[in-house]
């Protein structure tokens, strides 16, 4: 697939088919994720893959419990209590696997170098046909000693891209972008 391609139609998909994403795949977006540039090339990632459905279903149900304690209504995030709330909610979206992509230290830049990697992978996965979504609502609830716990992530790493991945139940229509705010210094 064409770069520009990729870029223009990457979407975040919310509807998932139950078909599950074969492990050479998972292999293949996390090859390209790891192509990112990183600060020093520390390549400072690390990839939790979750595919237990019961498993996804328990840290979606404490993801938002967790939310729904700790975020106040009138933060930017509070605006989607009513939704967390939901008992149907579920927060990975019924997809079939998870990716949670940790920084390996919390050295200063490893969050960037991981986003970087995460925007690869979701790129890579668009061109394979599949669709993503980076599922910020996980993520306080990853960093608790009880999500660490449960997937395994060691005290010093730190996860910051949690994202769905598989095979889309239809296609997305694009969210507009606002126009670019650009500032041109210099003559
Ligand atoms: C850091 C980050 C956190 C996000 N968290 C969530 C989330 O928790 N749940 C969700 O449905 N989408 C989440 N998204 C997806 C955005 O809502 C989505 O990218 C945005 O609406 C633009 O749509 P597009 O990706 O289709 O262009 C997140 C995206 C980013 C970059």
């Amino acid at each position: 697939m064409d770069l520009m391609d990729a870029i223009y139609h990457r979407r975040a998909v919310r509807e998932f088919t139950d078909e599950p994403v074969d492990r050479e795949t998972v292999r293949f977006v996390i090859a390209a994720a790891v192509q990112a540039p990183s600060a020093m090339n520390r390549q400072p990632w690390s990839f939790v893959v979750v595919e237990d459905q019961a498993a996804l279903e328990r840290y979606s149900s404490k993801a938002k419990a967790h939310l729904l304690e700790t975020v106040p209504e009138s933060t930017p995030l509070g605006h989607y209590r009513t939704l967390l709330a939901e008992p149907g909610f579920h927060i990975f979206y019924h997809a079939p696997a998870v990716i949670v992509i940790c920084a390996t230290s919390v050295e200063e830049g490893t969050s960037e170098d991981c986003c970087l990697a995460a925007e690869n992978l979701m790129l890579a996965a668009h061109s394979a046909g599949l669709g993503t979504c980076w599922i910020g609502f996980a993520r306080s609830w990853l960093d608790l000693a009880e999500g660490r716990k449960e997937l395994g992530i060691p005290a010093h790493y730190v996860p910051v891209a949690p994202i769905a991945i598989g095979h889309p139940k239809g296609p997305t229509p694009p969210v507009p972008r606002r126009h670019a705010d650009v500032l041109w210094v210099g003559s």
